[in-house]
C-alpha cells in the first residue's frame, strides 16, 4: 500500500529567545493508506506538534512533509487551509464544538468553506448523525449533550467533507473508558471502510484498536 504520509527528518523548534526548544528532533516517519496509526508518548514528549505537522496545521523548522506525495512542509498558510479542508477531518479532546450552534449545524458547518449546497448539506448532515447514533439529538446544543455524544458529534463533523485521513489528538481523553471505547469503535470502522485513522494518546490501552504502533518520547521516535 502506498504512503499517504510521509515525514523526512522532521524537525520542530522554538526559538524564544535565550532558549531555544527542540520539540521534534528528526522525526522520520510513513502512514500508509488504510492505516489505523496510534502515536503514544508520555504528556510533552511532542504528539500534538507531531499530529499538527502531520495533518496541515503548522509547518516544521525543517525536513520535509509529504501528503499524497505532494511536499506541504512550506506551503502558505492559505494553502495549507486548503489542503485541510479537502484531506484531513479534525477529532479533539475539547470536541472543540460552538456552543450556540446545534448538533447539525456545528456537523455541517465546515462545508460551508467547501461551496456545498444547503439541500445537500443538510442531509449530509443527518445521515452523519444517525450513523454516529445521534439521529434523536439533532437539535440539541452542546450543553444539552454528554461527553461522549459531543465527541461523536464532533467526528460527524470530521466526516462531513469526506476526508480521506482522520486525526484525533486525545480523542477519548475527556470521557470515561466505556464511552471512550464506543469512540475508538467508531473510528475503527470508518478505518474498516477504507479512511486512514490517525490518534495521539498516551493511553497504551488503545492499542488495541490500532494496527500500527508509533512510539514517541522526548521529540524523537522510540520504536
Ligand atoms: N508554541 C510553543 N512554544 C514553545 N514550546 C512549545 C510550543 N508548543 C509546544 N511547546 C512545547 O513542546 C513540548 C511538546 O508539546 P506537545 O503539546 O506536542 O506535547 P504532547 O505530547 O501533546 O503532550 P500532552 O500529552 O500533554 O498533550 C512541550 O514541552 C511544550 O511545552
Ligand atoms: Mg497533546
Amino acid at each position: 500500500m502506498e504512503n499517504i504520509i510521509e515525514l523526512r527528518d522532521v524537525w520542530k523548534i522554538y526559538d524564544l529567545g535565550k532558549i531555544r526548544i527542540e520539540v521534534l528532533r528528526g522525526i522520520n516517519l510513513e502512514i500508509k493508506k488504510k492505516d489505523f496509526a496510534l502515536i503514544l508518548g508520555p504528556s510533552g514528549s511532542g504528539k500534538s506538534t507531531l499530529l499538527n505537522m502531520v495533518s496541515c496545521l503548522d509547518v516544521p523548522t525543517e525536513g520535509k512533509i509529504l501528503l499524497d506525495g505532494k511536499d506541504v512542509s512550506r506551503l502558505s498558510e492559505d494553502d495549507l487551509a486548503g489542503v485541510r479542508g479537502k484531506k484531513i477531518g479534525f477529532v479533539f479532546q475539547q470536541f472543540n464544538l460552538l456552543p450556540h450552534l446545534t448538533a447539525l449545524e456545528n456537523v455541517t458547518l465546515p462545508t460551508v468553506f467547501q461551496g456545498v449546497t444547503g439541500e445537500e448539506r443538510e442531509k449530509r448532515g443527518k445521515d452523519l448523525l444517525v450513523s454516529v447514533g445521534l439521529g434523536e439529538r439533532m437539535n440539541h446544543r452542546p450543553a444539552e449533550l454528554s461527553g461522549g455524544e459531543k465527541q461523536r458529534v464532533a467526528i460527524a463533523r470530521s466526516l462531513v467533507n469526506e476526508p480521506e485521513i482522520i486525526v484525533a489528538d486525545e480523542p477519548t481523553g475527556n470521557i470515561d473508558s466505556k464511552t471512550g471505547e464506543v469512540i475508538m469503535n467508531i473510528l475503527k470502522d470508518l478505518n474498516q471502510k477504507g479512511r486512514t485513522v490517525i490518534v495521539v494518546t498516551h493511553d497504551a490501552e488503545l492499542r488495541e484498536f490500532s494496527n500500527r504502533v508509533v512510539k514517541i518520547k522526548d521529540g524523537v521516535i522510540d520504536e
